[in-house]
């Protein structure tokens, strides 16, 4: 396995094989910082309309933190989980308020938000602000258990964690943004829970689950 060959496999796919999706138009940490909201619990055909309206109604921190909770719930309505919305406007007037409506690019600042966790922190610092922190969700364990073979339960929280130590010795320092999101999309468009497109794989050559046959059995995720 050769870190440098992976890196540059998965950012040189990346930028020319990602989606065109609403939040990669530009940078602005509010912006991913919705988006990775709304994305957490729900696909990204079903999120696309909904990002467009809530981002016309309320395209900066100050519109939101000034928004009334019905207009921002109503704005969610259909999406689910609502708690993301209420945490989510909570958060954004905490950061008009104390940061003078910049989204902090402190790992620290961001951990004591209302519902940013890891992955959102690690979201907004590596795709808003280029720096090298990992973002792990469930994809990105299935990508990297796969090429890795790691036979880990992700279903236990403390996986999580040996993901992200992986992530910070495999991640582009000079395109953080680019290889996390390119870990994502490679969990999106080709290493699909059922039936991955190994063929087309752009990491395919470095991928010890597919040399050894084994990438539908993996992750590994008891349920409970
Ligand atoms: N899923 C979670 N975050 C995402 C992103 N930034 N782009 C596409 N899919 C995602």
């Amino acid at each position: 396995f050769n870190e440098q060959h992976f890196r540059d496999q998965l950012i040189d796919w990346f930028d020319k094989e990602q989606r065109i999706l609403p939040w990669r138009e530009n940078q602005d940490p509010y912006r991913v910082w919705v988006s990775e909201i709304m994305l957490q619990q729900t696909r990204v055909d079903t999120v696309i309309p909904y990002y467009h309206h809530f981002m016309n109604l309320f395209p900066t921190p100050k519109d939101l933190a000034d928004a009334d909770e019905q207009a921002v719930l109503k704005a969610w309505e259909g999406l689910g989980y609502y708690s993301r919305a209420r945490n989510l406007q909570n958060a954004v007037r905490e950061v008009v308020q104390d940061y003078g409506g910049i989204v902090p690019d402190d790992k620290y600042k961001l951990k004591k938000l209302k519902g940013v966790g890891p992955y959102t922190q690690g979201a907004i610092l590596s795709i808003a602000y280029d720096q090298p922190e990992p973002a792990v969700d469930g994809n990105v364990m299935r990508v990297l258990s796969r090429i890795l073979n790691i036979d880990d339960d992700i279903a236990i929280p403390k996986t999580r964690k040996l993901f992200e130590g992986l992530v910070y010795e495999l991640i582009s320092e000079s395109n953080p943004s680019a290889f996390n999101q390119g870990l994502m999309e490679l969990g999106a468009l080709i290493c699909t829970p059922k039936s991955p497109s190994c063929l087309l794989c752009p990491v395919q050559d470095q991928c010890r689950a597919f040399a050894e046959g084994v990438e539908s059995e993996l992750p590994i995720k008891s349920s409970k």
